[in-house]
Parts: C-alpha cells; structure tokens; sequence
C-alpha cells in the first residue's frame, strides 16, 4: 500500500463539497456522519421515501478502484446492496446496517466463524475489471524492498525475503481465479437487519482463494496473541479446505506489503513472524 496520507488529507477538504453534490443528485436528507474509518467518508442518509441508506464516499486509491463493482457483482449476498453509484464521485448510495455495530465486538471466536461462513459467499467467478492478484503481488515485489529500506529496516530481512519469495512463487500457480476482499477484517462487517451480519468497503482483487484467509490471520482486533494468530490460520485453512503453505505466503506477502503506512504495523509484523516460526 503506498503512503497516500497527504493526498488523503487535500481529498478530506473536498468531502463536504462532495457530500452536498450527492444529496442533489440523489435527493437526499442528510443525517449524522459516522466516526472516520481507515479512508473513505460515510454519512446517514434518508431517501426521499425516507427509507434510511448511507452515503460513502470512496477515499480514490488504487485498492478501492473497484470497491463499487464488487458490491455489485455479490449483489446482496452477505454484503450491502448498492442503490446508487457516481462514478466520477467515487460516491455511492448503499443500504444502511442497523445497527450497525462492527462484528469485532462479538469476540474472536464467532467474529471468526461470521467470516469463515461469509467467504466463500464472496468467491464468486470474476475476471476485469477487478485487478489480478498476480498483478497486486508483481507491484508489491517491485515496491518492497526500496520501500524497507527508505524506512530504515524497520524490520529483520528474514521476513522481508519471506514476503518476496512469496510474492514472486505464488501467482504463477494459483488455483481458481475468485472475487477477493483483500481488506476483510472485524471492522467491515455490521451487524444488520436483513442478514445477521453484512460486509462494507470491499478491496477486491482476483485471484486464488487461499489468499483470502490474510486480512483475517492478521485482524488484531480478533486477539493479538500468538496462539489467537496460529489458531485462526488453522481454522481458516482446514474449514475451508485451503492449501496451508499457500495461505500462509499469501498472508506474509500480503502483511508485509500493508504494514508499512499502517497504524497496526507491530502487531502486523508480529503476525508474520509467527507465522514463518511456527512452519
Ligand atoms: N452501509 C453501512 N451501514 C452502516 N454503517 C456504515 C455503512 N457503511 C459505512 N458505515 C460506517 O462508516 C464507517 C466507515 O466506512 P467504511 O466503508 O468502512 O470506510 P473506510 O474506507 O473509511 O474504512 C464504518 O466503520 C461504519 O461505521
Ligand atoms: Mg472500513
């Protein structure tokens, strides 16, 4: 993930601009924002039937280039639907999840069975326009090493090496190519009325399943000690029938490329070297 902190900040200015613009177009009654998330901007919204919704405008990175064509494409399923979509907004109109209480709140154990059960709902068939995984790795390898070392090392090569070996092995031997949420963690899921519990703000990338189980290994809001981390990669993998070698490259090439710029990079990088020790 590349730092854009500072063109994150110049693209916050243009929000409330943003956010009046939607509600012409799409006639709607603005209500309460919701705290800030990682990147983008959400509001609470009313229809002009007065049926409640949400408007997320999409913070436009290179991750969440498609975030709106996944919701689209699982069409309700296990995820809020899409009412509206402005694409040279990057602003969509979604349903709204009542209550809306992230599922990191439910405790390790059944946030992990909420997303073990969801996964494979989101493992649709799926080719363009999401971006290959393949590709996402090959921009990774290309960043990585510069990126450690710009950063003073900030952590052993062992497991920068681990990441990259990873990374250049993998793609070429993947197994079905699926929709993938590479930012599926305790946060972006809500409890809902429709289903139990819903997804928001999908990353999606296509590629083999085995990569989906890293944004969930490393999700430290799930437990954040070792045997929470070993125990949810040996759930994942044997519930879910995935090849655990694979998973677990995926999940260090995938962890070491996001830990840089984020706010949970020592546990992250904890996570990784668990991961590698306990083979
Ligand atoms: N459809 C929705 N229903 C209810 N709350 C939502 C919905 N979409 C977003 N939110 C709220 O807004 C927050 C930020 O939205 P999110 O899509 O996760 O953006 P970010 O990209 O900033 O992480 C969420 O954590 C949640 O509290
Ligand atoms: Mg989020």
């Amino acid at each position: 993930m590349a730092d854009d902190r500072l063109n994150q900040r110049n693209w916050l200015q243009t929000v409330p601009e943003l956010v009046v613009e939607c509600a012409e177009e799409w006639d709607l009654q603005l209500g309460e924002p919701y705290p800030p998330g990682d990147a983008g901007y959400a509001q609470r919204v009313e229809l002009p039937d007065g049926a409640p919704a949400v408007l997320k405008l999409i913070y436009p990175d290179r991750e969440s280039t498609h975030e709106a064509a996944a919701i689209e494409r699982l069409d309700g399923d296990g995820v809020v639907r899409l009412l509206e979509y402005d694409a040279e907004r990057w602003a969509m109109l979604l349903e709204r999840c009542e209550p809306g209480t992230p599922l990191s709140v439910a405790g390790g154990e059944t946030a992990l069975g909420v997303l073990i059960g969801l996964l494979p709902r989101i493992w649709k068939p799926a080719g363009p326009p999401f971006m290959p995984l393949a590709d996402e790795a090959a921009w990774w390898v290309e960043y990585l090493p510069g990126q450690w070392a710009s950063a003073g090392e900030p952590f052993e090569r062992r497991l920068l090496d681990a990441a990259l070996d990873a990374l250049v092995t993998l793609p070429a031997t993947q197994g079905e190519q699926v929709l993938l949420q590479q930012d599926l963690h305790g946060d972006n899921v809500l409890a809902s009325q429709r289903e139990p519990w819903l997804m928001i703000d999908p990353k999606p990338l296509v590629g083999e399943r085995e990569f989906s189980v890293a944004p969930i290994v490393r999700s430290d809001e799930l437990g954040s000690t070792r045997r929470d981390v070993l125990y949810r990669f040996d759930r994942l993998t044997s519930e879910l029938g995935l090849d655990r070698d694979r998973a677990r490259g995926w999940t260090i090439g995938q962890t070491i490329a996001w830990s840089c710029y984020t706010d949970h990079h020592v546990p992250h990088v904890e996570t990784v070297r668990w991961l590698l020790d306990a083979r």
